[in-house]
This record gives structure tokens, sequence and C-alpha cells, in this order.
């Protein structure tokens, strides 16, 4: 199968810019990290954004301030998400009191499945910690709603943007609805650098402790807690040459997308949607659903795939993995690879009908 490609001007402008690293020798702690934050800000519209080693590293940084200052304890995550997402928890030392529905739809969970869980928290809200990870590059739908939801019940709301990079909902960025959002650029995100994640949020407060937690506060000496979990500064200017371009990656995805959703229409089939009034995604994946049936028997020539979404679900619902599959959609995806999927697609169908 083919590799994914970085953009040419991404790999220029690293490469422009690396020699000045060696040759300044601020390998840590530097002017890139600091550069890449204002990107951030930038391009996101936020107030404080903090490099990290990755998504997970400052998911478990973030719950371990909400625990120390804010009195949090207990988490909900959502079922349709990657395992790690349930490690962070418990590496924090939070419990893990329930684990919230997905739909087939979106892949994530509707307001309702998560009012529904919280309704069935028998414990004060003021413990809570909710986790919403962002799926497939959309970003959650129903987030709006969920967002005041929270507020009123004084629930923490931290948004996992691993998938979700430059993807939004009435114009505003993922990452920046809850109280603070995580991105990731590991390897096979959508806007990808290798590793490495960043923090966002709008709350001044979460951010200085954010800065001071990854450098173990030992310049003010304060905190109790704290871990290096800090962005290397070549990687940090090799996050930069990434995003710096995430508008035109995002462009090419959805060039691919759409001889995708032509055939999908064509042929009747349901996927899920990137692009409509509410919200701009970044195709992460292109996800077909089957809600009556298997989808290995829907479309059972389909084997150009990428890997599902997910394999597995950590809730009780096991429908998602089994009626879900992802078409192969990365930067510069070679024409021949997107034919054959198209003729798979028609195969597969012209066997069922
Ligand atoms: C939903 C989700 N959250 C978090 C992560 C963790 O990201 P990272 O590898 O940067 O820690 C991933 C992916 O790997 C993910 O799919």
């Amino acid at each position: 199968m083919s590799t994914i490609k970085l953009p040419k001007n991404s790999i220029e402008f690293f490469k422009n810019n690396q020699d000045e690293i060696f040759k300044t020798g601020k390998l840590a702690e530097g002017p890139w990290n600091e550069e890449l934050s204002k990107k951030i800000k930038i391009i996101t519209n936020v107030k404080n954004a903090i490099g990290v080693n990755s998504n997970g590293s400052g998911i478990v940084a973030l719950l371990l301030i909400y625990k120390e200052y804010y009195g949090r304890t207990d988490v909900m995550i959502q079922s349709n998400t990657m395992y790690g997402v349930k490690t962070m928890t418990k590496t924090a030392g939070y419990n893990l009191t329930n684990v919230i529905d997905c739909r087939l739809e979106t892949l994530m969970p509707s307001f309702e499945d998560l009012k529904k869980a919280v309704n069935s928290y028998n414990k004060e809200t003021e413990k809570l910690v909710i986790i919403l990870s962002d799926i497939g590059g959309i970003i959650n739908p129903d987030i709006e709603k969920i967002v005041k939801f929270c507020k009123e019940k004084n629930i923490i709301l931290i948004e996992d943007s691993a998938h979700s990079f430059g993807s939004t909902l009435n114009k505003k960025f993922s990452g920046t609805f809850g109280n603070a959002g995580v991105y990731s650029y590991y390897s096979t995100k959508a806007i990808f650098a290798g590793e490495g994640g960043v923090v966002v949020t709008n709350d001044n407060n979460i951010g200085d402790l954010m800065r001071d937690f990854i450098a173990y506060d030992r310049f003010k000496r304060k905190m109790n807690i704290g871990c290096n979990i800090r962005l290397a500064e070549l990687q940090a200017l090799m996050i930069y040459s990434v995003i710096k371009e995430y508008a035109e990656i995002i462009k090419n995805k959805f060039e691919i997308a759409k001889k995708y959703l032509e055939i999908c229409k064509s042929l009747d089939i349901k996927y899920i949607s990137q692009k409509n009034d509410l919200i701009s995604g970044n195709y992460y994946k292109f996800t077909i659903i089957s809600p009556r049936k298997n989808i290995s028997e829907l479309l059972p020539k389909v084997k150009t795939t990428t890997s599902k979404v997910y394999e597995y679900a950590l809730g009780a619902s096991k429908e998602i993995p089994l009626k879900h599959l992802c078409l192969p959609i990365w930067f510069n995806l070679e024409e021949s690879v997107s034919d054959k999927v198209v003729s798979e697609l028609k195969n597969s169908l012209s066997l069922t009908i």
C-alpha cells in the first residue's frame, strides 16, 4: 500500500529552518515552541496553546490539574474512542464511572446519550470530568448543547481533538469548545507530523498551570504535580511546518472525497458527511456506514480500505465496529488507489442488489 506523504512546502520549510536550531543550540524550550503556540492561537482563535509530546500526555496532565486544583475525581469517556483514552483516565488516578454510548450516524454520543449517562451518575457533578472525543475528523455535531449542559452542571469538559485539528462547527475551531482541548499530530492523523500534541484553552488559569506543569514548576516551585511532557524544538518546528499547510492538506482531501461522495450517492451508500451548513471536517476518515446489516455483508468486495475508526467498542454496544468501514483518504492519495475503491464499491453492489 502507499505511504502517507507530507506536503513539499512543509518539508522545505523544515529543512530551511532546522540548521538554525543546531547553530543556536536551542534544542529545548526555545523559539519554535513559541512560534507553534502563536500559530495555533492565530488559526484557532484560542487564548492559550501549549506544545506537549502527545495528545495523551496533554490529557493526563489536564486530568491531574483538574484533580489537584478543582477537586475532580470521576470521569466519563465515550464508547467509540481509542482504548488509550481509557488508560489515560486510570493513569491520572480517576474513577471511570461510565462509558457513554455512541451513534452509528456520527460515531459519537448525541446530546441525549451524554445527558442520559450524566443523569445515571448518582453523585455531585462537581466531581466530574467528561472527555469527549471528536471522531473521524468532525466535531461532535451536538457539542454546543453539550457545552451548555456541562456548564450548567459544573462538569469539566475536555475535548479530545486528536482527530480534528482544523475542523470547525459554526466557524469555531475544534478543541476550543470545552474547558480545554488537545490535538494530536501523531503519524496517522489527518494533519500529522510524526508525534506531538498541543493543549488549547481559553481559561488562562488552566493555561498557566499547564505551562508550569510541563516544566515541573521548577521556576515558581509552588505546584505539587508536574512532569516534563514538553515538545522538543525540532518536533515543534516539524509540527509548525505541517500546520502552516493545514488548509492545503484539507483541501486536497476534499478533492479525493468528491470521488467517493459521487459513487456513494449514485449507489445509495450511506456515509458520514464532513461538510454541511454547521460543520466542516478535515476528512481524517471517509466513513461508510451500514445501519441495517454488517458492512462486510453490504460491501463484500471492498478490500481497499484503511483501518476502521476502531475495531472495538469500549461500551456495551458492539454495533459501530461491525457497521462501518473507512476508505483510504490521505494527502495526495494516488488516483489508482481511489479508482480501485470505486470499482470495488460498484462490484459489491452489483452482487448484492
Ligand atoms: C481519539 C483519540 N484520542 C487520543 C489519541 C492519542 O493521541 P496521541 O498518540 O498523540 O497520544 C488518539 C490516537 O492515537 C485517538 O485516536
